[in-house]
């Protein structure tokens, strides 16, 4: 018997139907499904005998599914709908008792919870070899100076390796956001029902443990209307997506003809069609470009949610398709950057040449004065005034006359400015904790190397 008069309109079904996608969550619906049935014969709803035979399908049906020999059928609704439908042909009328004491809300909410799960961990892996070839190349290039940047403009000289050690520390937190991500998964749905509990006396714990939750969700309203992992998951997708784009679009302009400071391996790298001399950094590029796609998964599901009266309501399959393609794009993206970057090659000379610009001393010199009793607004002064005349007689400041010199900075002999200027003083005086100094880098690459050994659990 049906409740319906009439047959599904096919548009309707289109609409309604999502089979297409989750079938992917098949492996969790199966083991959820495995678990339930022995925990229906634990509490004495169905027999030992009944839950084998349940388990025993539940198998085949995820063996076929494995080997691509599935076959899914029009009126299959959704995963849960089409793995019970075939367990049922397998097993027989048995197949029917599975759904006892559970509605497709906790199953659904559970199997989205133990894929976030896994992909929360995947990700947390890849962050973790992202970090630790960042930290092979920045030991590589350990006093390699280089001009660091603000509003893109020449800075202060820096040392590579101190830059890929800051990529480290963005990357450090992605991966705390991933754990937080499976500690806040620790709530099983399962058990919920559809919504107020069911009428068995079933063992919540006991399927809490045998799925690897650490308990069973306390309230069962919250539990089949929480998506709230699937949120945090996202959100932690998104900024560590946005984290690759940063490390892309720097490499995009690192590997310019203006820049030259490094260059991508032929394997990450394409030509053009038209310009034979091409060689494009694409996966920088597409690195770059992926993380609004990503952000805009967190931001639909945001939208989705908003506003949603308790509990289940159908909106919630939204969810999957948001989360399956933001975690799909996000492995494929830290995959591509560790291998983009372990073949990435650096111009030392290059770097060392746009690092040895003077001006980029140009703090170094107002400090300077600093130490003489000058208060810094009034040398920064100084110094200001120093650059505007290197500028104009379009030379270096240690090429300024003694007379501009004595005229423009009294306090300030050619052999102090000689001394600020030389190669590596502007770089080995920023001492101060975090910073470039050679003995403050190799602090942060200890730092870094010890975490990689012991990862948050
Ligand atoms: N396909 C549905 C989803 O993904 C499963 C739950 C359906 N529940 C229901 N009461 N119609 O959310």
């Amino acid at each position: 018997m049906s409740r319906f008069a009439e047959p599904q309109d096919a548009l309707f079904q289109a609409l309604n139907s999502s089979i297409s996608f989750d079938i992917r969550l098949a492996p969790y619906d199966i083991a959820q499904s495995r678990a339930h049935a022995r925990m229906l014969a634990r509490a004495g709803v169905i027999s030992t005998e009944e839950a084998g035979e349940l388990e025993r399908g539940l198998e085949a049906v995820g063996a076929e599914i494995d080997s691509g020999r599935f076959d899914i059928r029009p009126d299959d609704e959704d995963v849960h709908m089409a793995v019970e439908r075939r367990l049922t042909e397998i097993v027989g009328a048995v197949g029917g008792k599975l759904h006892t004491a559970r509605s497709r809300n906790d199953q659904v909410a559970t199997d989205v919870a133990m894929f976030v799960r896994d992909r929360a961990r995947v990700a947390g892996e890849l962050a973790g070899a992202l970090m630790a070839t960042l930290v092979d190349l920045a030991e590589r290039h350990l006093d390699w100076p280089m001009p660091a940047y603000t509003h893109l403009q020449r800075a202060q000289p820096v040392y590579l390796s101190h830059h890929l050690l800051a990529w480290v520390g963005k990357l450090r937190r992605d991966r705390l956001r991933f754990g937080f991500c499976l500690e806040a998964i620790g709530e099983l749905p399962l058990g919920a029902g559809a919504l107020a509990g069911v009428n068995f006396d079933t063992d919540r714990g006991y399927l809490a443990r045998e799925l690897g939750f650490a308990r069973p969700a306390p309230n069962s309203i919250d539990a089949v209307s929480n998506r709230d992992f699937a949120l945090d998951y996202l959100s932690a997708a998104a900024t560590c997506a946005t984290h690759l784009s940063q490390l892309g679009a720097e490499l995009v302009l690192w590997s310019s003809e203006e820049f030259r400071f490094c260059e991508v391996a032929d394997a990450f790298a394409s030509g053009s069609s038209i310009m034979p001399q091409k060689k494009n950094p694409d996966a920088a590029e597409l690195l770059r470009a992926k993380a609004p796609r990503v952000t805009g998964h967190l931001v639909a599901l945001h939208g989705v949610l908003h506003g949603l009266p308790l509990t289940y309501n159908k909106d919630l399959q939204e969810d999957k398709e948001h989360l399956f393609d933001a975690a799909d794009t996000l492995e494929l993206c830290l995959r591509a950057a560790e291998g983009m970057l372990s073949g990435a090659r650096f111009d030392r000379e290059r770097m060392a040449a746009a690092a040895a610009d003077e001006l980029l001393a140009a703090t170094d010199v107002a400090d300077l004065l600093v130490r003489r009793g000058v208060p810094f607004r009034e040398s920064h002064g100084v110094v200001a005034g120093l650059v505007r005349a290197a500028l104009e007689r379009g030379v270096a400041p240690s090429q300024l006359s003694a007379e501009d010199l004595r005229a423009l900075a009294p306090a300030l002999s050619p052999a102090d400015l000689a001394g600020v200027l030389r190669e590596g003083a502007a770089l080995e005086s920023k001492a101060s904790q975090g910073g470039t100094a050679l003995p403050r880098v190799r602090e942060q690459l200890a730092a870094a190397r010890a975490e990689l050994a012991s990862p948050p659990a």
